[in-house]
């Protein structure tokens, strides 16, 4: 007989933001599974999490301090976390655009900053970025935040290499949580139209990746940046050229 695989991050100590709800809840649960000792934070209240608001370097550094006293070194932080702002180009407000910014940008900024003196060598730190990252389909707020958060993986990869801890960022498509349903029915069909496996995505689909980012599994992979779109943005936007022509000789 043989008993439960074992876990991944034996004791590994992991912080997870926005983990109240949706993608972050999910990783905190994954992460729990493999032998991580999860600090699940976010700003609203909910069974488990700790109050954290990503924008406070106030409580960044509170919580950097507890996490010393009680553990003294930190493994590994997801910076999860994020809004979404629906105004388009002519309507969007510069207080808006700020605050999406603060939450989407500085946050994981922040939370590099005050965590990663914590990290011993073999930490790793992954960013959650979206498909907007890497097109401009989405309202310009939430676009360029996620832009924003590319150049700022980049850099803290290069920066933080040296001292041996990785940071990745993930680009989830469509996944089914409260903050997609909110969105119009009319944006799930367009997203599920072009995107080649037909279907929108769970948050263990992604919880799944992030678990591996963290893990010495991935021990040579930094700097990268992984879609999780069932090949949303694969392909450039031209999967209607290509479903037409499959329409046309069939
Ligand atoms: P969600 O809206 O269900 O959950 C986001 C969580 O972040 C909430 O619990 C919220 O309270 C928390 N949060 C918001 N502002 C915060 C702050 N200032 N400090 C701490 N926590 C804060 O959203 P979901 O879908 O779980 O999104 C997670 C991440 O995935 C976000 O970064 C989002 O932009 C990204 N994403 C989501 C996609 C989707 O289809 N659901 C697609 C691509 C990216």
């Amino acid at each position: 007989m043989t008993g439960p695989r074992p876990g991944r991050l034996p004791g590994k100590v992991v912080v997870v933001t926005g983990a109240a709800r949706g993608q972050g809840a999910t990783q905190a649960e994954a992460l729990a599974r493999e032998g991580a000792r999860v600090v699940a934070a976010d700003v609203t209240e909910a069974p488990g999490c700790r109050h954290l608001d990503v924008t406070s370097a106030e409580q960044w550094a509170a919580l950097a301090a507890e996490l010393k006293e009680s553990y003294g070194q930190v493994h590994g932080l997801v910076n999860n976390a994020g809004i979404t702002w629906r105004a388009r180009l002519g309507d969007v407000r510069a207080a808006d655009f700020d605050r999406v910014h603060a939450v989407n940008v500085t946050g994981p900024l922040l939370g590099i900053q005050h965590l990663a003196p914590l990290m011993p060598p073999g930490a790793s730190i992954v960013n959650v970025g979206s498909s907007a990252a890497l097109t401009a389909h989405y309202p310009v707020a939430y676009t360029a935040s996620k832009w924003g958060l590319r150049g700022l993986s980049k850099t803290a990869a290069l920066e933080l290499g040296p001292r041996g801890i990785r940071v990745n960022t993930i680009h989830p498509g469509y996944i089914e949580t409260e903050m997609t349903a909110s969105a119009a029915p009319a944006f799930r069909e367009a997203n599920i139209r072009e995107t080649p496996l037909g279907r929108t995505g769970t948050t263990n689909e992604i919880a799944a990746l992030v678990a591996f980012l963290l893990s010495e599994e991935s021990s040579f992979i930094t700097g990268a940046e992984i879609p999780v779109d069932g090949g949303l943005t694969a392909h450039g936007g031209v999967k209607s050229i290509s479903d037409a022509l499959r329409e046309g000789t069939s």
